[in-house]
C-alpha cells in the first residue's frame, strides 16, 4: 500500500448567476496540488506554498484541507496521522473555489491512502466540513463540482441531494481573476437573510430555465436564465467596474456572465474555446480600465474528480 500521494484539486465556479448556493461547475485550471504522506503518529502536520499561502492557517482545525481529512478520519474512527503539503495554484479569496480545491484534493488523497473505504459520494460531507472553515457556512456548490467534476445541482442540503446536470458538448467557461480578494465569510454576511417573494419567483423561474437549457443545449435559454436576484445585486459593488466587465463579456459574445462564487472573479459561458478566449481578453481589458490587473482562465467544463499525479 502506498504511503504518499500527490493530487490536483480543481477550481470551480459557484452560483452560476441564478443558482445561488446550488449550482456550480468545475474548470481545468487553475488548481491546488496536495502532497499527503502517512506518518507513524496521529495528527496532521501542515505546510503550505504558492499563491496567497502565507494568509492560510496551518492549524489543522482551521485549514480547509486538514479539516476535511479530520472529518473523514473521525467517521472512520481512524487515528492515522499525515503530513500534508498544499501548493496553492488558486489564490484564497479569489471566488473560484480555492478552499474547495484544497479540501477536495485532501479528502480524495486521504481516502486513496486508506485504500478507498468511502465512495466519492460519501467523501462530499467531509469536503464540506473543510469548506466550512473558509466560508463560515454550509454550501456545496464549489466542493461538489471540485469532487465530482461537471455541472452540479445541489437540490437539497437537508437531506443532502446532489445531482449531475448534463454538460452540453460545446459549452466553454471563462473565469477572470482580478488582483484583489474578497473573503467569502464577509461576502455572505452582506446578504439579506430574506428575499422578496417576487425575487424568489424570478430566481426559481431562471433556475428551472437554466437546467432545461442545459438539457436541451439551448444556449439562448441559458443566457436568458443567467440572472441573479439574490447575491449579485448586493455583491456587485464589491468588485470595481463589475457592470462594465459583465457588459464587455456580453458584447464579446458570451451566453451569459456573472460573479463567480462570492467574487471577485467574474465568469462567462460561451459556445467555443476561441470565443471564451476573446471574452477573456475583453474582460481583462475592462478590468484594466478600472485599474485592476487580472488573468483569464478559459476551458471546457472539467468533467473529472481530483487527479492523482503520482
Ligand atoms: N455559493 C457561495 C456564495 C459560493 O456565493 O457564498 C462561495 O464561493
Amino acid at each position: 500500500m502506498s504511503k504518499s500521494i500527490r493530487v490536483k484539486g480543481n477550481a470551480s465556479v459557484a452560483n452560476v448567476s441564478c443558482g445561488f448556493d446550488c449550482i456550480g461547475y468545475a474548470i481545468s485550471n487553475p488548481g491546488d496540488i496536495i502532497t499527503l504522506t502517512k506518518k507513524g503518529t496521529p495528527g496532521i502536520n501542515i505546510s503550505m506554498s504558492g499563491l496567497g499561502s502565507d494568509s492560510i492557517s496551518c492549524d489543522p482545525e482551521n485549514n480547509t484541507g486538514s479539516k476535511a481529512i479530520i472529518s473523514l478520519l473521525e467517521a472512520l474512527k481512524s487515528d492515522q496521522g499525515f503530513n500534508l503539503h498544499i501548493e496553492k495554484g488558486i489564490p484564497p479569496g479569489s471566488g473560484i473555489g480555492s478552499s474547495s480545491a484544497s479540501a477536495a484534493a485532501a479528502v480524495f488523497g486521504a481516502n486513496e491512502l486508506l485504500d478507498n473505504p468511502l465512495s466519492l459520494d460519501e467523501l462530499l460531507i467531509h469536503g464540506m466540513a473543510g469548506e466550512e472553515v473558509a466560508s463560515g457556512g454550509i454550501h456545496a456548490d464549489n466542493i461538489a463540482p471540485a469532487l465530482f467534476g461537471g455541472i452540479i445541482l445541489v437540490r437539497s442540503y437537508d437531506p443532502l441531494d446532489i445531482l449531475n446536470l448534463p454538460v452540453p458538448e460545446n459549452l466553454f467557461s471563462t473565469a477572470v481573476l482580478p488582483e484583489m480578494t474578497i473573503n467569502t465569510k464577509d461576502a455572505r454576511q452582506i446578504l439579506p437573510k430574506d428575499v422578496p417573494l417576487s425575487s424568489a419567483v424570478e430566481q426559481a423561474g431562471n433556475l428551472a430555465g437554466f437546467t432545461l437549457g442545459l438539457h436541451k443545449s439551448d444556449f439562448d435559454l441559458l443566457g436568458r436564465s443567467m440572472v441573479d436576484h439574490f447575491a449579485e445585486p448586493h455583491r456587485a459593488k464589491l468588485i470595481p467596474g463589475y457592470n462594465k466587465v459583465r457588459q464587455s463579456a456580453l458584447d464579446a459574445g458570451a451566453i451569459g456572465c456573472g460573479i463567480s462564487g462570492s467574487g471577485p472573479s467574474v465568469f462567462a459561458l460561451s459556445d467555443s474555446l476561441e470565443k471564451a478566449e476573446q471574452i477573456g481578453n475583453a474582460m481583462v481589458n475592462s478590468f484594466q480600465n478600472s485599474g485592476l490587473n487580472s488573468k483569464a482562465y478559459c476551458s471546457p467544463i472539467h468533467r473529472k474528480p481530483p487527479e492523482i499525479l503520482d
